[in-house]
């Protein structure tokens, strides 16, 4: 491992350093608030999944400085939004978000507000926060998380709003406290940051390089929550195949083998896979670990060879393709997701053309669809765009119905087959039932006799489906 790679990691001391100020805020908030009285904390995290794990390690830090939390801002003593940027939409939520804590900050002066995650990264939006929002105390970027207990300390002791943005290329920080959001399922980072720089994509930009977690670390922390009755564990990355790359750990497919031999009834699921990276070896490691769920979350973005190149995604639809057909033969089982990306600066008729026809083609159980949104300072917000917004829209809507025709013919293949579905809660579609995501991630939903537990493996045999859900029976 060289030097830089060893960098990655935030020192012990560091982390020591922090746990000891946590400690100080603690006493502190002892003093300012009256005793026997717990102050609250609201996190809400924005975005993907590796905000949302973010978000509970944010909230295991305010934890370990004296904080329980609470579910909504109203009677927070301290509000943290843990921001997403990928899409401007996303950015005027949360500005908007932000904007409505005035009058409640009014009400309760002693109120600590925060800004942290991607949208803080950005160093023209830490502007804006700090000129035109007077009321946000801390701003935090992606990088100094973990000195969260510092930036609190000073702005309590010092009175003065603090912001943080440092760092570029990111860093590792383990061992942080982690208040998870459940018992049944966890989410697990293995790497952090991308470096594919898709021409659309702010990301890199606000999450750094590329960095991979040390496996005995990944391992050390499956372990530990399915001790604690953990079933479901996801692997998150922004392209989990590049795992291990660049600081010689073991490959992604053999991470997966690993976790495979655990001990312990859990299934893994991962994300998100570059169709680029998606390899043989990937597949058929998906194929012989009897763990992992049979689903794979492929973005493809768009069907059309010239706009893949232009998004700089490095594939094209034949190699796609070609991928796809291999996985279905090692597992004639799979379920297959995606994300498209509509309306790309100068996305033609035919593209969008050629993307309806992959989408028929691989009959995707589930599409995230988005209507291209420039992000200043990406390669895509240079590129000439004569459709109008109009076009986009329309374009939007008829992917949206080729996309749900396809979804329920899926649905419909599912009737009449037993699935293993981890038991998530009440049901929505029946009364008195209980809901869980199959193996291949469809939501399915079946009476509850009494029999079944939240948090516990059932196996259902699918009867009929309903919008996006399948119905069934409980064995
Ligand atoms: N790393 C993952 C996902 C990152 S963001 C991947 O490579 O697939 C999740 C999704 O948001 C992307 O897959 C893409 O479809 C969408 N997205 C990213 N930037 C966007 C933009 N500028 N406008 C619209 N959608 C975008
Ligand atoms: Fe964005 Fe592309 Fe990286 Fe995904 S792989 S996070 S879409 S730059
Ligand atoms: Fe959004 Fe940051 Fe995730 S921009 S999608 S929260 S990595």
């Amino acid at each position: 491992m060289s030097e830089k790679q060893i960098d990655r990691f935030v020192p012990d001391e560091e982390l020591n350093k922090q746990k000891e100020i946590a400690n100080k805020v603690r006493e502190l908030l002892g003093t300012i608030y009256p005793q026997g009285y717990t102050p609250c904390a609201f996190v809400h995290s924005y975005g993907c999944q590796q905000n949302v794990s973010d978000g509970e390690k944010i909230k295991g830090i305010l934890h370990s400085m004296g904080y329980q939390m609470t579910d909504s801002p109203e009677n927070a003593d301290f509000v943290m939004y843990n921001t997403c940027a990928v899409r401007e939409h996303a950015e005027q939520r949360v500005f908007g978000n932000v904007g409505a804590l005035k009058n409640i900050k009014r009400r309760r002066p002693n109120m600590l507000i925060g800004v942290c995650g991607c949208m803080s990264q950005q160093e023209s939006v830490a502007k804006r926060l700090k000129s035109s929002f007077p009321f946000v105390d801390i701003v935090l970027g992606t990088h100094v998380m973990h000195k969260l207990p510092e930036i609190v300390y000073t702005k309590l002791t010092s009175g003065k709003r603090v912001f943080d943005i440092s760092g570029e290329d990111g860093v590792i920080a383990e061992g942080l406290p982690i208040l998870r959001d459940g018992t049944s399922k966890a989410w697990i980072p293995i790497m952090y940051g991308c470096n594919n720089f898709c021409s659309y994509c702010i990301v890199p930009y606000v999450r750094g390089r590329e960095r991979s977690r040390k496996s005995c670390d990944i391992i050390r922390e499956v372990k530990e929550v399915v001790a604690a009755g953990c079933k479901e564990i996801t692997l998150l990355g922004q392209n989990v195949n590049s795992y291990g790359k660049e600081n010689g750990e073991i490959s992604f497919p053999e991470l997966l083998y690993k976790l495979n031999e655990l001990d312990g009834d859990f299934r893994i699921r991962f994300m998100t896979s570059h169709p680029k990276d998606a390899t043989h070896e990937l597949i058929d490691a998906m194929a012989s670990c009897d763990k992992v769920c049979k689903h794979l979350h492929l973005p493809v973005q768009s069907g059309s060879n010239r706009i893949l190149e232009k998004m700089n995604r490095k594939y094209t639809v034949e190699t796609y393709l070609e991928k796809i057909r291999y996985a279905r033969e090692k597992m004639p089982e799979i379920s297959f997701t995606s994300d498209i990306i509509v309306g790309f600066p100068n996305e033609q008729d035919e593209d969008f053309e050629a993307t309806l026809s992959l989408i028929k083609e691989v009959g995707y159980d589930l599409l995230y669809t988005f209507i291209y949104s420039k992000r200043p300072g990406t390669p895509a917000a240079e590129m000439i765009d004569e459709i109008t917004d109009e076009r986009k829209g329309e374009r939007f809507r008829t992917l949206l119905a080729v996309q749900e025709e396809i979804a329920y013919k899926k649905l419909s293949d599912m009737k009449g087959k037993i699935f293993k579905a981890l038991c998530e809660g009440e049901g929505r579609v029946l009364e008195n039932s209980l809901c869980g995501r199959a193996d291949n991630n469809v939501m399915v939903e079946f009476e509850n006799t009494g029999k079944q537990k939240i948090g516990e493996f059932v196996n259902v045999k699918i009867t009929s489906s309903k919008g996006y859900v399948c119905l069934g029976e409980a064995l």
